[in-house]
């Protein structure tokens, strides 16, 4: 039998707007999951993972936003693509910006960064699924455009968006490619 925290590890899963219900996700829960993801660990302490949480109005216009950029920027423009991008943006309950802000003297290689962030986010997405709420990290290929959006300090970029949203759904178990086994070498 699986411990708690193992049982949480393993069915967390990724879940899409389309799924998500109109229940709001209260402030107290996004600040819940805020304060998981601030106790990833990092070298040097530079903490660099930083958070933009949209709701209302910011959201709508982040919708409004990634849709006029796509429309801009793709070689393949699809109206469906287009239309789902602010249809997503309606379906969350919020939407958080999963931003890195590098520290002034580069202490440390960025991709040490880059994985200090994803451990903050898996952290606030594992809390989030035990508050059955459900999300995922979305990288849209436009995402070096959002100095056009957000009033970035020097040295802070975006690496994606976290969808978040209560569902009622079971969602469907999760599956991986090949086990721990295939993937580990034990010397
Ligand atoms: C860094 C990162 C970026 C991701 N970007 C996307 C994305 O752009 N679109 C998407 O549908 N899923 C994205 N995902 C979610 C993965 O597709 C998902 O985690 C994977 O299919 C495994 O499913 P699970 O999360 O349910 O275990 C991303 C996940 C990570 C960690």
């Amino acid at each position: 039998m699986k411990n708690t925290l193992q049982n949480v590890i393993a069915s967390r899963r990724s879940v899409f707007p389309s799924q998500y219900n109109k229940e709001a996700v209260t402030e107290e829960e996004i600040k819940t999951m805020l304060e998981a993801a601030n106790w990833a660990p990092t070298h040097r302490r530079t903490e660099p993972w930083r958070f933009k949480v949209l709701r209302g109005d910011a959201k709508t216009e982040l919708g409004s936003f990634l849709a006029a950029t796509y429309k801009e920027k793709t070689e393949k423009f699809s109206e469906m693509k287009y239309k789902k991008i602010s249809e997503k943006m309606t379906q969350s309950a919020a939407v958080i910006a999963i931003c890195l802000q590098r520290d002034e003297k580069a202490s440390v290689p960025e991709w040490e960064e880059v994985a200090a962030v994803a451990m903050a986010v898996q952290n606030m997405w594992l809390v989030a699924h035990e508050m059955k709420i459900g999300g995922y990290w979305s990288s849209p290929s436009f995402i070096s455009e959002m100095h056009h959006f957000f009033n970035f300090n020097e040295g802070e970029r975006c690496l994606g968006f976290f969808y978040l949203g209560k569902y009622d759904e079971t969602v469907a178990p999760g599956t991986r490619n090949s086990s721990s086994e295939d993937k580990t070498t034990w010397l």
